[in-house]
């Protein structure tokens, strides 16, 4: 029988094709930064926690979620194809055939959802959730490559919101309740978003054009509930961004800052949209949404076109390293004081490096086998061996050569290892040993030929 593996205290059956999970994300996989209140991403998480409840409290709180998930959970419960690529085992992190590593936070989306359709469920936060909506903010995995914006794991916040559609007939002249609940509601956040100080200029293709909504809601209902969506986000935006110029010794009064909206594809959401924020001279993406699809809640066991509502995704880590200006995602993960001394629980502040230790290159070129039954090597199989090797000793790894042989059509790779530490300085013996020990992986896992 296949050997077992312990993870956040419950034991996993592997599987021989499925089970591709490194030493790397076992030891990552109880840290959780986002509920530390003085570390970037768990400020963030706080920051945008208590702007979406300022107004009604309308979110449950779930930050306590394990990482491993079932496919069920983190696809087929959201309609993912059975062929759609995320699913890949060189995009995913599988623990067997039946378990895995989230993806994303939507993997909870079911779980939560059945939760409001059933008050008096308490969710992790103690909350009783009865409210129309959540917030649930964990770490997510992917495998994926290896630079200064990339780690193997990062942080999403997902939020979602519904409203039960009015079972009795509106009064002659009156539109139903939940329509006239969704346009106060709205109202509201319009108001508040008013109120900032720092002001959206939002860029919106409204049309629907190639990004159809569902034919269960009406184009009211669509309507309203696009919007509320958008400006919850935008509220967001607002206040972090804000809290970010102020922070720089700026004041928001009469600051604009321009956003747009722009159609996605999500296969648990429709119509979809992406949000991306100017900042600095550059548009940043920032959050996919739209409005939840009929099957997501009919899984959930919601009665058929009993509900509407919207989710959202938010992903942490980039919008940290963004205001707090960290230039490395891996500092995120050191265990060195003299960066968590510097941040405070509620405030954004702008790291100061405390030193920048030397990189030292090196280069790895091999023929791939021309045995084909043989793997072949997938680019984030490469960056796996790498970050077992290195763990964070390694900054970045670029693909600078490939070539294929015209006469024996032979194929050629190569690779430039950049190494750093961000704590401390490297020997260019420890450097040897760990590239020596990358160089022999590649040979016993993929049969390659070393240059
Ligand atoms: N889970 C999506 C992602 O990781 C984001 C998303 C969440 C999109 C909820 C729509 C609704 O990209």
């Amino acid at each position: 029988t296949a050997p077992k593996i312990r993870i956040n205290g419950v034991e996993y059956e592997t599987h021989p094709e499925f089970t591709n999970i490194s030493g790397t994300i076992h030891n990552l996989c109880d840290r959780s930064l986002h509920l530390k209140p003085s570390h970037p991403i768990g400020i963030i998480r706080k920051l945008i926690e208590d702007k979406l409840n300022s107004t009604g409290n309308a979110y449950s709180i779930y930050n306590d979620f394990k990482p491993v998930v079932t496919v069920e959970e983190n696809f087929d419960s959201l309609g993912f194809p059975s062929d759609h690529p995320g699913r890949s085992k060189s995009d995913t992190y599988y623990v067997n055939d039946k378990h895995l590593f989230r993806t994303h936070t939507s993997a909870h989306e079911k779980e939560c959802f059945q939760n409001i359709n059933a008050p008096g469920i308490v969710s992790d936060s103690g909350a009783q959730t009865s409210k129309p909506g959540f917030l649930i903010s964990a770490d997510v995995y992917r495998r994926d490559e290896i630079d200064r914006t990339h780690y193997p794991v990062f942080h999403q916040m997902e939020g979602a919101h519904i409203w039960s559609r009015s079972k009795e007939m509106a009064k002659e002249g009156q539109e139903p309740a939940h329509i006239q609940k969704l346009r106060t509601e709205l109202q509201t956040i319009e108001k508040q978003l008013q109120g900032e100080s720092m002001k959206i200029e939002v860029e919106d293709d409204t049309s629907l054009a190639g990004n159809p909504k569902q034919d269960y809601m009406s184009d009211v209902e669509v309507e309203l509930c696009s919007q509320h969506l958008k400006r919850s986000i935008e509220l967001v935006v607002a206040q972090v961004f804000n809290k970010k110029v102020e922070s720089m010794g700026g004041v928001t009064k009469d600051c604009v800052l321009p956003v747009r909206w722009i159609k996605a594809y999500f296969p648990w959401t429709a119509p979809s949209w992406e949000i991306e924020v100017f900042w600095q001279g550059e548009w940043l993406e920032l959050c996919g949404c739209g409005l939840v699809r009929e099957q997501v809640l009919l899984n959930a066991g919601y009665e058929p076109s009993s509900t509407i509502g919207w989710a959202f995704g938010i992903g942490l880590d980039r919008v940290a390293m963004l205001l707090f200006e960290i230039p490395d995602i891996r500092l995120f993960w050191t265990h060195d004081d003299r960066f968590h001394s510097q941040f405070k629980e509620g405030k954004i502040s702008k790291f100061k490096p405390y030193s920048k230790y030397p990189g030292t290159m090196r280069d790895v070129a091999f023929w791939l086998p021309d045995d084909q039954t043989c793997d072949v090597i997938h680019e984030n199989d490469l960056m796996e061996i790498v970050r077992e090797m290195a763990g964070d000793l390694v900054e970045s790894v670029k693909i600078i050569d490939d070539f294929t042989h015209p006469k024996t059509k032979k194929r050629s790779l190569c690779y430039r290892i950049n190494y750093q530490s961000m704590d401390r300085n490297l020997t260019n013996d420890e450097v040897n040993a760990i590239q020596e020990n990358v160089r022999n992986e590649l040979v016993d896992k993929y049969k390659v030929t070393l240059r």
